[in-house]
């Protein structure tokens, strides 16, 4: 028979589930079972338990969803900024008192091991609180008309940022809690309601991530979650007319297809990455390695950020892998309860399509120095080297624990093979030489460069930008905030008025 996990049914998530399994749907305020007859058995990559039953939502219950976020939504613009404030410190707050219960979904549902889910959580809470302060501190400007014409010397300009509407935030199963949260929050700071689609894989944490903020005050509406596949939901969201502003973190492939079938809604992307490790002769190499290994393997490296491929030139490889392979060699691979650094990849198809890629290098004469074994989804860390550009590991983002090494003959061909990728999310660059990092950080197609550092989006108010197919727009929380609203301008001509003194 069929293991089932017992989901967490106390305080807060008494009213989210209906039985042991069976997740409910928030409607207006209050969590009720779904009356609809289709539901999503979400099963843990770890065992094939079965986490939860997530409510398949209809196309009606949907219009209904976006109805009420976009009658919510007026009343939450104009309540005072406080308001806005306190709720999300409310909701900070009950977020790391419930940490332990994320970690726990987190762990069954996407295989996240403990400390990685737990700083998830924590992540997260500080993310509602630096985005409430962020929301305090941000404000408008005072223009004057003749910085621009003499006779518009009569002119005042003030300029406030105001909110967009419904805001549909769509994160990956990789942070289901905290791609939401980093979503949700600055979409509700200034004002919008927020509709959250998680993944499907993830859609139990989405669930219980939206019961937290439902205890934190946020009136009905303001905050609302929808369920179902995004093949089968996806394009009727996105092309909802009730949605004013799509946030959308995933891969390229669904990110291009949003791009054609929503016309012409705002939208922040971020999407897939190859991020390279460009490894310089003079580099600090124990300092490279321990950055790859780390950058590469957390998580599985199932991370838009995880360090995809190393460029380095021949005579420096023996030495970067000579202190690469051990640390490989020392990760810990299991079950994410036993906090297992390498834990069972999402599902059976994303391993195999991992394995495919680490098959075709070595048919194509790519030399393994650690790793491919696996069970299943659970595939032990993986390095190949003299990877070459006729293989697809060279160029498809594996999303898996395997890190291609690329020979390269110096740093000009490093910059050239890395902004030959399609993607161009971040880099990393390891030297000494400040000026050398200077010089390779302008000429990579990239939204961020790292120097000495694997690559990461954190600390959380850093710009986070994908250029090319890595997505479009900045996120970080004042920039996320900034896509969130727009620019709404107030003139004032004032006839009997003689202007400014001073700037
Ligand atoms: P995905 O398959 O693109 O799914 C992402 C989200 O989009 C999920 O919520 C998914 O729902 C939804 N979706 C699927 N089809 C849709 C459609 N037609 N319309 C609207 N939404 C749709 O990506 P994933 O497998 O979850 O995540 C892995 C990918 O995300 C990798 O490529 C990775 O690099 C990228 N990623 C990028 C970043 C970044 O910040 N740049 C961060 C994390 C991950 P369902 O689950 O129901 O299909
Ligand atoms: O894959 C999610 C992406 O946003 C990476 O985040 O914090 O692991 O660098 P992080």
């Amino acid at each position: 028979m069929e293991r089932t996990i017992s989901l967490p049914r106390e305080g807060i998530f008494a009213a989210v589930t209906d039985g042991d399994t069976r997740l409910k749907f928030l409607r207006d305020g209050q969590w009720v079972s779904y009356d609809g007859d289709r539901t999503i058995a979400i099963h843990s990559p770890v065992d094939g338990s079965l986490v939860g039953l997530v409510p398949a939502l209809s196309t009606e219950t949907i219009d209904e969803v976006f109805q009420r976020a976009h009658e919510a939504q007026k009343g939450w613009a104009e309540a005072g900024l406080e308001e806005r404030v306190a709720c999300l410190y409310r909701a900070a707050d009950l977020m790391e008192r419930h940490a332990d219960t994320l970690v726990d979904l987190l762990g069954w549902e996407i295989a996240k091991n403990r400390k990685d889910a737990r700083e998830e959580a924590t992540r997260s809470a500080q993310y509602l609180r630096f985005t409430a302060e962020e929301g305090r501190r941000m404000h408008g400007e005072m223009m004057r008309g003749d910085a621009f014409a003499p006779f518009a010397r009569n002119k005042v300009a003030l300029t406030f940022r105001v909110p967009l509407g419904v805001v549909l935030a769509i994160p990956p199963f990789n942070y289901p809690v905290n791609l939401a949260v980093s979503k949700i929050a600055p979409g509700l700071i200034c004002g919008n309601s927020v509709v959250l689609k998680p993944p499907t894989q993830g859609s139990v944490s989405g669930i219980y991530l939206t019961a937290i903020f439902q205890e934190a005050g946020f009136p009905p509406g303001v905050m609302q979650v929808v369920t179902g596949r995004g093949s089968e939901i996806g394009d009727y969201l996105t092309t909802h007319p009730l949605v004013n502003m799509i946030t959308f973190t995933g891969s390229s492939t669904i990110g291009w297809r949003l791009g054609k079938v929503t016309g012409m809604v705002p939208m922040l992307m971020e999407l897939g990455g190859k991020d390279a490790a460009i490894v310089l002769n003079d580099a600090d190499m124990e300092l490279a390695a321990k950055e790859i290994v780390s950058g590469a393997f957390a998580y599985s490296g199932q991370r838009c950020t995880a360090m995809k491929r190393v460029l380095v030139t021949d005579d420096a490889a023996w030495l970067l892998l000579k202190h690469i392979v051990p640390k490989v060699e020392k990760l810990s691979v299991g079950n994410p309860e036993d906090d297992a650094f390498v834990t069972p990849m999402i599902s059976q198809e994303a391993a195999e399509f991992v394995q495919e890629l680490i098959d075709d290098a070595l048919a194509k004469g790519a030399k393994l120095l650690v790793g491919n074994r696996r069970e299943k989804n659970l595939l032990w860390p993986t390095v190949i080297d003299e990877v070459t550009a006729d293989m697809r590991l060279a160029w498809e983002e594996q999303f898996g624990p395997v890190l291609p090494i690329i020979r390269v003959k110096d740093a000009a061909e490093a910059v050239r093979l890395a902004n030959q990728s399609e993607y161009g999310l971040q880099s990393a660059i390891f030297t000494r030489n400040i000026d050398a990092a200077l010089g390779i950080a302008h000429q990579l197609e990239v939204g961020s460069v790292q120097i000495n550092g694997k690559s990461a989006r954190g600390p959380d108010h850093f710009p986070f930008i994908g250029v090319k197919a890595s997505g479009m727009g900045a996120q970080g929380v004042r920039y996320s905030i900034e896509a969130m609203t727009r620019v709404k301008a107030i003139v004032f001509n004032l006839h009997e008025w003689q202007g400014f003194s001073g700037l």
